[in-house]
C-alpha cells in the first residue's frame, strides 16, 4: 500500500533498517567524516583552555537550530542577552533556553551516560519552558508552511510512542557494530519521524546529536555548531527525512548527515586557528600599548569567551576589584580593543574583533 502522509504514522519501523546501509558511498564518507571530528577534538584539546570558545560555539548553535524552527534572532542581541540579567525579548529568551538545555543534556550525561526517554523530555521541557510532555492527543502535523499540504504525520497514542522511543533508546546503547556516525544518522531520522513532542521535536533532536557523539566518545565537549549548516541546507534536510519515510531512501539521508559532520567540524577546526590567532595578536598589542599591569592570562581568556563581556566577569576571574576592572576596561576602550555599549543599566563591552570574525561566513 502507497504511503499516505496524512495518516499517523504508526508502521514506523525500528532501527536498524532492513535495507543495505552501510555502502561503499556512505563507508567512505564515513571515514572522511570521522577524520574531519577526530582532528577538531585533538585541536580542541590543544587550546590552552578547551572550554574557552563553548559558550560562543553554543549561542551560534542555538541560534542557528532555533533560526530553522523560524525563531529568528541576532546573533548580536543574542551574545548580549546571554549576560545580563533581564532579557525582554521572548524570542531571545526561548533561544537562551536551548543553550540551557544543550548545557542540562551535556551535565547529566556526564553523570548519567545514557540517553533515554526521560533525558529527551526533560531538554523539550527546558527548550519550551514548560512541563509537556510525550503527545497524548492526536492531531500533531508536519505541512509545507506555503501549500499547507501535510507533509508527515508521525504516530500516535502516548504507548506506540512511548515503545517506539524505547526501541530507538535500545538501539542507541546497542552494541551493533553499526560506525557511530552513520548511527547518528540513523538516529537523528528515527528521533524526528517519531515526534514525540507537541513541539520543540527537531530542537531537541539536534541537541540529541551533539549528546550522541559525545555519549559515542566522538566528542569531549559541545563544540559544534551543525545547525548552522542545516539552516543553509535547509531543503535537503527536509527533503532527506521525507525520502527516507516515502521511499526508504536511507542513503541521502546518511549522506547528508555525514557531510553536515564533515563540513562543520572543517569549519570549526578553521575558526579555533582562527580565533587563537586574533586572540595572540590582541595579548600582544594589549602588552605592547597599555600598562604592564593590564596583560593577563586570565584577563584574555574573559575577553574570548564570549564577544560580550562586563566588569563582573573580569572580577568572578580574579582580575581586580570593581575600581580596578572598570579602569582596565577603560583602557582597553581607548586603545580600541573594546567598545562598550549600554543595555539598560549595565554596561556591556564588545570585542570588535572577536565579533568581526564569528561573523563572517567561511565558505561551503
Ligand atoms: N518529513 C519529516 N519527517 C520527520 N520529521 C521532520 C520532517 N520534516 C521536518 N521534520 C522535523 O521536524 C522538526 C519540526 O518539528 P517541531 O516539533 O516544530 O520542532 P521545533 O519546535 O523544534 O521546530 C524539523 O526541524 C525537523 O527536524
Ligand atoms: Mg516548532
Amino acid at each position: 500500500m502507497a504511503y499516505d502522509p496524512s495518516k499517523p504514522f504508526n508502521k514506523l519501523p525500528p532501527l536498524p533498517p532492513k535495507a543495505e546501509i552501510e555502502t561503499k558511498t556512505v563507508l567512505k564518507k564515513a571515514i572522511i567524516a570521522s577524520r574531519a571530528l577526530a582532528e577538531l577534538k585533538g585541536s580542541i584539546t590543544n587550546l590552552p583552555n578547551p572550554t574557552l570558545l563553548v559558550d560562543t560555539i553554543n549561542l551560534q548553535e542555538a541560534r542557528a537550530s532555533s533560526a530553522i524552527e523560524n525563531i529568528i534572532t541576532t546573533e548580536d542581541e543574542l551574545f548580549k542577552a546571554s549576560i545580563v540579567k533581564k532579557v525582554e525579548n521572548g524570542i531571545t529568551k526561548e533561544v537562551i533556553h536551548y543553550k540551557d538545555a544543550l548545557w542540562y543534556g551535556f551535565d547529566r550525561l556526564t553523570k548519567f551516560p545514557i540517553l533515554n526517554t526521560n533525558l529527551f523530555i526533560s531538554i523539550m521541557q527546558i527548550i519550551k519552558e514548560n512541563q509537556s510532555g510525550i503527545r497524548k492527543t492526536p492531531g500533531t502535523k508536519l505541512t509545507n508552511p506555503v501549500t499547507n499540504q501535510v507533509i508527515y504525520t508521525p504516530p500516535e497514542g502516548e504507548g506506540i510512542i512511548r515503545n517506539k522511543l524505547a526501541e530507538l533508546e535500545n538501539f542507541i546503547h546497542a552494541n551493533n557494530d553499526i560506525d557511530p556516525l552513520i548511527k547518528l544518522a540513523l538516529i537523528h531520522y528515527q528521533f524526528e519521524a517519531i515526534h514525540p513532542f507537541s513541539d520543540g521535536n527537531g530542537r531537541t533532536g539536534r541537541i540529541i546529536i551533539l549528546l550522541y557523539l559525545k555519549f559515542a566518545g566522538l566528542m569531549d565537549l559541545p563544540s559544534l555548531y551543525m545547525s548552522e549548516y542545516i539552516l543553509n541546507h535547509k531543503q535537503d534536510y527536509y527533503v532527506g527525512l521525507r525520502l527516507v519515510t516515502e521511499k526508504g531512501e536511507w542513503e541521502r539521508w546518511i549522506m547528508y548527515i555525514l557531510t553536515m559532520v564533515e563540513v562543520t567540524a572543517n569549519k570549526a577546526r578553521r575558526q579555533i586557528a582562527q580565533i587563537e590567532k586574533l586572540m595572540s595578536e590582541m595579548a600582544d598589542g594589549i602588552q605592547k600599548k597599555l600598562p604592564a599591569k593590564i596583560y593577563s592570562k586570565d584577563l584574555m581568556e574573559v575577553l574570548f569567551k564570549l564577544p560580550y563581556t562586563k566588569r563582573s566577569f573580569l572580577i568572578d576571574a580574579g582580575i581586580g576589584n570593581l575600581k580596578t576592572v572598570g579602569v582596565y576596561l577603560n583602557e582597553l576602550e581607548k586603545a580600541g580593543f573594546l567598545k562598550s555599549e549600554f543595555i539598560g543599566k549595565e554596561k556591556l563591552y564588545l570585542n570588535t574583533a572577536l565579533m568581526k570574525l564569528l561573523k563572517t561566513p567561511t565558505i561551503e
